[in-house]
């Protein structure tokens, strides 16, 4: 079991190789099928690769975003201390523009300017090196909220009990242990029981090709359910708690995720399950006062007709909604799981007090 644990926190989803300078991801479109590993180069590779989801997940696009840039900085060629800076913003506004919805790309984008705009004087080779360091920051800080986070959420199940997710919050989303996923995995580590109901999660499958294989190759009872059938596993008294990740979390709570996920917490509300949001405080964006403020990604119809099906499933004239996200009412969530610990209502309060106790 250990070892079949191991196998999978340790996927490397995003790496850099220093010795070869080269930014690798793993092809998250291709999987569970292929397990195919993309060099990324240019910037257009590297929008490609976030706006076509072959990395995603809110924490992942923000460390494959940090090493994009870094490897971009690498390519500028002006000697003037201002062009270098101007080419790298226009780089990352570029890069930020692939998905709107995950704060994480922002923020990680952010986190590098700010490193290269107060090392601006220093020489090239140095000014690399601190965005080097910068972008593996973010990666290992990732690492260690994750294992905080599931230390945590791992207090809010006891053995034998049934978890709901929906989407992916797992290793291929953050680095190793994954949030929602992250309590599941080290539980399992640690000898618990969970069964896991995984959402398939339409239109894009992120339930199905992603944590119910992150799951089942760790050795974890998952189940795996379409999104029309979670009722009937709650009613059925399956499911005694509700894990999700989040790709943005407002200042008062309201939480956006994977499209269907506050269908979710409307269930549990329902039965009397509670529902609860896991990530680190780089999804936690408090100069976003509540959801109404989030930007949904909208998608290509496509995805809903024709992706997975050798022929469209209707008429091609049929106008299609395709959000990518949705946005769960604060009221409807029992706890927000952070590496700093378990937010509770009022969020404006505690989800504030994460930032004024650095
Ligand atoms: O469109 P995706 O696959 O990037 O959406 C991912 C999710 O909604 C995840 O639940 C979220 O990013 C949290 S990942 C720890």
């Amino acid at each position: 079991m250990k070892e079949q644990l191991k196998q999978v926190t340790h996927v490397e989803n995003i790496r850099y190789d220093k010795e070869r300078e080269e930014l690798v991801i793993i092809d998250q479109t291709l999987l569970p099928g292929e397990e195919r590993f993309l060099t990324l180069t240019t910037a257009e590779e590297m929008y490609d690769a976030i706006r076509s989801l072959k990395v995603r997940g809110a924490p992942a696009i923000g460390i494959c975003a940090a090493y994009s840039l870094y490897t971009l900085a690498r390519q500028i060629q002006a000697r003037e201390p201002r062009d270098f800076l101007q080419q790298l913003q226009e780089q990352a506004a570029y890069l930020n523009s692939a998905r709107p919805t995950a704060v994480n790309l922002s923020w990680a984008l952010k986190e590098m300017l700010k490193t290269a705009e107060v090392r601006l004087a220093l020489p090239r080779e140095a000014l690399l090196e601190a965005l080097y360091h910068k972008a593996v920051e973010i990666h290992e800080d990732d690492i260690a909220k994750c294992r905080a986070i599931s230390e945590y959420g791992l207090t809010l199940v006891k053995d034998g009990d049934g978890i709901l997710t929906h989407c992916n919050a797992g290793p291929l989303a953050t680095s190793r242990y994954g949030t929602a996923l992250g309590p599941i995995l080290l539980g399992t580590e640690r000898g618990m029981r969970f069964r896991v109901f995984s959402d398939e999660t339409r239109p894009l499958l992120q339930g199905a090709r992603l944590t119910s294989y992150e799951l089942y190759r760790a050795g974890v009872d998952v189940t795996l359910i379409c999104d029309n059938m979670a009722s009937i596993v709650m009613k059925n008294g399956w499911v005694q708690a509700c894990f999700v990740g989040c790709d943005r979390v407002a200042a008062n709570g309201d939480t956006a995720n994977k499209i269907g996920t506050s269908g979710v917490a409307i269930l549990a509300q329902y039965y009397g399950i509670p529902f609860y949001v896991l990530g680190p405080t780089s999804t936690i964006d408090m100069n976003c006062p509540d959801g109404s403020r989030i930007p949904i990604e909208q998608r290509d119809p496509g995805e809903i007709k024709e992706m997975w099906y050798e022929k469209p499933v209707a008429l091609s004239g049929v106008p299609c909604y395709n959000p990518a996200f949705d946005v769960t009412d604060h009221r409807l969530i029992s706890g927000i799981v952070t590496e700093k610990g378990i937010c509770r209502a009022p969020y404006t309060e505690s989800l504030r007090a994460l930032f004024d106790n650095k």
